[in-house]
């Protein structure tokens, strides 16, 4: 079908020549003789003004029209005299493609809670909030692979269905075929069918995978859907995210922390500069604060701090915090705030955690105590990035799968990476959801995809 988007419309592409914007109504305003349309078709945040003269072939459909009808409108470009927009359309033409009965129509004109926007996941990408948040979102992922591309990455693709547990958390969703499921068989004899003959799970991570890659190509990433059965209802977690994960072969901590720190500021550069008109709408109605949060991200340098620093600062912090801290805590939300609100005002980079606290493959430091891990952790959020050196030595590191008693038969191809040609290494993983929430300073995982699955909640 022929169409101007508004976007290009709002530019004046087509000007001079007859155009066809296509899109839905989000506002009808009557006047003597003519009525104004807004439009909008998802191309950018502003809408198109279309003029439609009682004349106008189609004109009697105007009565009809009301917020979230969808139509066509055929007619001549012009510069708008009108404030806020550099183009209109005189309307020579009205078609209605489908029609909304304004009365039933979820959303209306006024202001509606995010919790109510959740229970109409399948409209809400048409306010301007949410169109902004998917706008923003698509660009932060294509920049991901701009990112990686112009540095030599590898994109590669990992299994979403595993026999193994990354993370060690035990926090995984069992895959298992309908018909094994509700095999009428005892429970002994039905191993034997199920689908794998053997445990599958969805991925928690797909960094054991990736691991095997870069140690072939060199440097590859990830970037695609992962897990997790977290049982709590927090602002931050949900039951399937995106996660992004860099794994480069020569490769040491400190070059995992470079990496994460010149990725975060790319992408929070390219929601603001390249993203402006929807990172505008963020800035004056979610939190105004953000322009401030994100220009300390983009300006100066993250702090890097050792684990057990962070942990002496926040024990003189005068704080009563909720869970008490210790050498040897993992760090809650409200600890990684503490240092990224209000101590630092930026983003923190700690480094070398107690090894008791994190996952098997991360490097042994020489003190006996403390593995090579990195966690970003960002204002507002808290943790965004995890990741680490990996224990590329195969002693140590079957001493440590030992150790935790997890099960060494499951690992022999992983392990197999460290028998043949091993390299020091390095990865970690970004939680794509939250990257969203801090450029647009939305405070809740189910308000930054389309479609959210958290906890309780799978209703689309
Ligand atoms: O710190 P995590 O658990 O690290 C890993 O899974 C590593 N295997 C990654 C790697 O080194 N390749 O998770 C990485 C990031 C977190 O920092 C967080 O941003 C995000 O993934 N994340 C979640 N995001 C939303 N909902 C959840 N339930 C999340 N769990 C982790
Ligand atoms: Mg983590």
């Amino acid at each position: 079908m022929r169409r101007t988007t508004v976007q290009a419309a709002l530019q004046g592409v087509g000007s001079g020549a007859e155009a066809r914007v296509m899109g839905w109504v989000r506002t009808r305003r009557d006047a003597k003789g003519f009525s104004f349309l807004e439009i909008n078709d998802g191309s950018c945040l502003t809408n198109l003004q279309a003029i439609v003269d009682d004349g106008a072939q189609g004109a009697a459909l105007l009565k009809e029209l009301g917020t979230g009808a969808a139509v066509a409108v055929t007619g001549e470009l012009v510069p708008s005299p009108g404030k806020g927009q550099r183009f209109e359309l005189r309307a020579t033409k009205l078609e209605l493609l489908g029609p909304a009965d304004s009365e039933t129509y979820p959303l209306q004109k006024k202001r509606h809670s995010d919790e109510f926007l959740r229970t109409i996941a399948h409209l809400r990408p048409r306010t301007n909030k949410y169109g902004a948040m998917l706008r923003l979102r698509s660009a932060l992922g294509q920049a991901v692979h701009a990112f990686f591309a112009a540095r030599g990455f590898a994109w590669v693709q990992t299994p979403i269905i595993t026999g193994s547990d990354c993370e060690g958390a035990g926090e995984m969703f069992r895959v298992t075929a309908l018909s094994d499921a509700e095999s009428c068989l005892p429970p002994g004899e039905r191993a034997s069918r199920d689908f794998f003959a053997k445990d599958a799970y969805l991925t928690v991570s797909g960094q054991l995978s990736a691991e095997p890659l870069a140690l072939a190509l060199g440097k590859v990433y990830t970037f695609g859907p992962t897990f997790r059965a977290e049982h709590s209802d927090t602002s931050r977690h949900a039951a399937e995210f995106w996660m992004l994960e860099p794994e480069m072969a020569f490769a040491d901590l400190e070059d995992d922390m470079d990496l994460g720190e010149a990725l975060l500021k790319h992408l929070v550069g390219v929601a603001v500069h390249d993203c402006a008109e929807d990172f505008a709408l963020f800035a004056k109605y979610v939190d105004p604060s953000l322009p401030d949060t994100l220009g300390a991200i983009l300006e100066r340098p993250f702090v890097r701090l050792p684990y057990a620093e962070a942990v002496e600062i926040l024990s003189k912090a005068g704080e009563t915090f909720q869970f008490p801290v210790g050498f040897g805590c993992d760090l809650q939300s409200e600890h990684e705030r503490y240092l990224t609100e209000r101590h630092f005002k930026r983003p923190v980079v700690l480094y070398d955690y107690p090894k008791e606290i994190k996952a098997f493959y991360m490097r042994q430091n020489d003190d006996g105590k403390t593995v090579a891990a990195m966690d970003v952790l960002v204002p507002g959020i808290g943790e965004i990035i995890g990741g680490s050196a990996r224990e590329e030595r195969l002693d140590v590191l079957t001493g440590r799968i030992r150790e935790l008693s997890l099960p060494m038969e499951n690992y022999w191809w992983y392990l197999d990476t460290r028998r043949f040609g091993t390299v020091p290494h390095a990865g970690f993983g970004l939680g794509f959801e939250r990257l969203v929430m801090l450029v647009t300073g939305i405070g809740n995982i189910r308000d930054v995809t389309a479609f959210a699955r958290t906890w309780r909640h799978l209703e689309f």
